[in-house]
């Protein structure tokens, strides 16, 4: 793709070993559970794409329809000269919006893009440098760790850090609150965060959003067994499990579960186990955590941030929040 795009960290690092001591710690809990991060193989993230797409699951859309109204007055605000920093871009659609908006009032932007997975970016930094002439494309395919290092080794460049999608959605309130101040931490005084936020709302929208009819979110929880399977050689009968989805109002979270739907043995040969499951019994895989207007403006102030603007959708259904490190930084 020429010498406007760069991957970082694309070597083969041992993820099957951690991937198995994950799942063996997961599965020896109590109750038993599969951390969100391993539904992301290449067949995961194709199966997201296609959640994306889905009538139900409303975040995507109302998301991409701030960004077409707002992305000028975002440019207005954060100014010229930034680098974007985007972490867990996946496959970059939605970053077009911002990057068309910047490329209105300069020639040249500079886009670096980190996600698990080297297929997405490759995919999403090739249709970005095909669209765009002016556009420099830095990939780093690993864990947001690899991004912030790249952002301490690159402090003097002014940088807007995209954390949209509502990705803050898969860490519990403290751990989101955590993971902002390490965010701001990395970040200096000119530097801005946008970051999209689902809200609360009703109960049957939500669980429907996770819960399609058409089960495409069920077959993205289902694929977690079967790269059990493929990476860890599993037994696990994907028509024995079924997915779950249950809105928690207080909480404001939408848990998900794989429920095993009779007294089952499932043995996987990598770990040299056989595990146990009885009828009814869960794993949890993944949490979605909403929050309302409020809540954001607490997690602002107390991760050290300043709310400078957020906008909404016409439905009211999500927030994308622009953030800055405030004066200490
Ligand atoms: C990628 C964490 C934002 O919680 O809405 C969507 C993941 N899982 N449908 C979300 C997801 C099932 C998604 N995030």
């Amino acid at each position: 793709m020429g010498e406007r795009f760069t991957l970082i960290g694309d070597v083969p690092t041992d993820t099957r070993a951690e991937f198995a001591a994950d799942i063996e710690e997961g599965l020896r809990s109590a109750p038993r559970r599969i951390a969100c991060r391993w539904l992301y193989d290449e067949k995961g993230s194709r199966i997201f794409e296609e959640i994306c797409e889905l009538k139900e699951y409303y975040p995507t859309r109302a998301e991409t329809e701030i960004l077409e109204v707002r992305s000028p007055r975002i440019v207005e605000l954060v100014g010229s000269g930034v680098t974007c920093v985007e972490l867990g871009s996946g496959n970059s659609i939605k970053t077009r919006l911002l990057i068309d908006a910047f490329l209105e009032s300069t020639s040249e932007l500079d886009y670096v893009s980190v996600d698990i997975s080297p297929s997405a970016i490759r995919s999403g930094a090739r249709d970005l440098l095909a669209a765009y002439e002016g556009l420099s494309v830095t990939g780093i395919a690993g864990e947001y760790r690899r991004g912030f290092e790249w952002m301490a080794a690159n402090s003097e460049k002014k940088k807007l850090v995209l954390w949209l999608g509502s990705n803050i959605g898969n860490l519990d309130r403290p751990g989101g609150e955590a993971f902002l101040r390490e965010i701001r931490r990395h970040m200096t005084r000119d530097d801005h965060l946008l970051m999209g936020v689902d809200l609360r709302k009703d109960k049957e929208t939500l669980e429907a959003a996770y819960d399609d009819p058409g089960g495409v979110t069920a077959r993205f929880n289902l694929n977690v067994l079967s790269r059990i399977n493929a990476e860890l050689g599993g037994d696990f009968d994907l028509d024995a499990f079924t997915h779950e989805v249950l809105y928690e109002v207080e909480a404001g979270r939408v848990v998900t579960n794989l429920v095993s739907l009779r007294d089952q043995r499932v043995r996987i040969a990598a770990l040299e186990v056989e595990f146990e499951f009885t009828d009814g019994e869960h794993i949890h895989t993944e949490d979605s955590h909403k929050y309302s207007p409020g809540e954001i403006d607490e997690l602002a102030a107390r991760s050290g941030f300043e709310r400078v603007e957020h906008w909404s959708d016409a439905g009211g259904r999500f927030s994308l929040e622009l953030f800055s490190p405030g004066s200490t930084a």
